[in-house]
């Protein structure tokens, strides 16, 4: 796999750089009842880091004088015009806003400073890893670099197709990514605790499949609990479960010690919505002695304040640990910034959500594909 710094020479090389601004936004703030005068219309970034992230690679390229335009999504449907001048803050610079893909030879023969185009999902094909949309992408560009690890489990035209019209590179974060969960997967088995949680089991039990011969002890809650729960023959009341729950674990032993499951929970109408206290005590005891910690999803409805006591504790745990600690997962960040810890806590933060979770799963990524990091492997 080629990464950035095998680029010779950057100077007035025209680049396609593929970020990710994927993120949770906030309604339109208001003052006084009047809407504030800093966007025009729509939303605002509620979380900032996956922008953040994108700095130094961003920063990196406009030292070195490239001309780059900018590629992402926002869901499948955002709009990214009323979010510019708020990534002009975060990123510390203007951001030109290019509407169309037409717009972007014109705009790089008189180039004024990095531009975003509108989101990729916006246009047909993207999703379809269209290649008639990954050449118009292409024309008038020299090179391809992708940014944007958290969406490299995606099959998609600004992230696989885009690959056979430029020479294409991995960006630091992609090579970042790589490294600190690649350094997670390769840890002693030993003293390596992995937390699971959160709501979409199918995206969890593959990395549980993966890990479990190379993990001490894996804590779980959430509806990956459940479903292990339902299977071992608990009475788990009307706590959600998976529809597919024999598909979702199998070829999983259930029955396998290193899976830790909760002993206790805060219910409401009969569900599992946190872990209890004498969870939370056995849980923060197994994070103490890890060496490695690996953490993805919530220990219960974390956003209600009756069901956060569970994920908060765990966090602060997780946080205060000395071991090597990797979290990620959007709700995962969410619940570490509602409960006031710093991400800088932890050693490295996945901006992947399902890309992480694929990682770890030891799938084959088609991002990473694309630039031929299997390949070399
Ligand atoms: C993410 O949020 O994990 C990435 O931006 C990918 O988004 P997607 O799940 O909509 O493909």
């Amino acid at each position: 796999m080629k990464t950035v710094k095998d680029i010779p020479n950057l100077k007035d090389k025209k680049v396609l750089l593929r970020v990710d601004f994927d993120m949770a936004l906030n309604q339109q703030l208001t003052i006084n009842n009047q809407p504030s005068s800093s966007v025009s219309h729509g939303a605002r970034i509620a979380e900032p880091f996956r922008v953040e992230k994108q700095k130094l690679m961003i920063d990196y390229l406009i030292e070195h004088d490239a001309k780059v335009v900018m590629v992402a999504h926002l869901g499948d449907t955002g709009e990214f015009a009323p979010l510019i001048p708020q990534l002009h803050m975060l990123l510390g610079r203007e951001i030109a806003f290019l509407k169309s893909i037409e717009e972007i030879p014109a705009y790089l023969e008189n180039y004024a400073g990095p531009a975003l185009l509108e989101n990729i999902r916006r246009f047909p094909g993207e999703k379809e890893n269209d290649e008639e949309l990954a050449q118009k992408l292409s024309s008038g560009l020299d090179i391809y670099i992708n940014n944007a690890f958290a969406v490299c489990h995606r099959k998609h035209a600004s992230v696989s197709a885009v690959t056979k019209f430029l020479p294409s590179y991995a960006g630091f974060l992609v090579e970042e990514e790589i490294a600190k969960l690649g350094q997670a997967i390769d840890a002693p088995a030993e003293e390596k605790v992995i937390i699971m949680g959160g709501v979409k089991a199918e995206t969890k039990a593959p990395v549980i499949k993966n890990l479990i011969d190379n993990a001490d002890k894996i804590l779980l809650s959430g509806v990956i609990a459940n479903d292990i729960a339902k299977a071992r023959g608990e009475d788990i009341g009307r706590s959600v479960v998976d529809d597919n729950i024999n598909k979702i674990l199998s070829n999983l032993d259930i029955a396998s010690p290193k899976l830790v499951l909760p002993v206790d929970y805060i219910m409401a109408e009969n569900r599992r919505l946190d872990i209890g206290e004498k969870t939370i005590a056995m849980y923060r005891e197994v994070i103490n002695s890890a060496k490695t910690i690996i953490w993805n999803g919530p220990m219960g409805v974390f956003e209600k304040d009756e069901f956060s006591a569970g994920t908060k504790l765990v966090a602060q745990a997780v946080a205060d640990s000395s071991a090597i600690k990797i979290i990620g997962g959007g709700d995962t960040i969410a619940a570490v910034n509602r409960f006031s810890i710093p991400l800088e806590k932890f050693t490295f933060v996945s901006t992947g959500g399902g890309a992480m979770l694929a990682f770890l799963a030891g799938e084959r990524l088609s991002g990473l594909e694309a630039l031929g990091y299997y390949a070399d492997k």
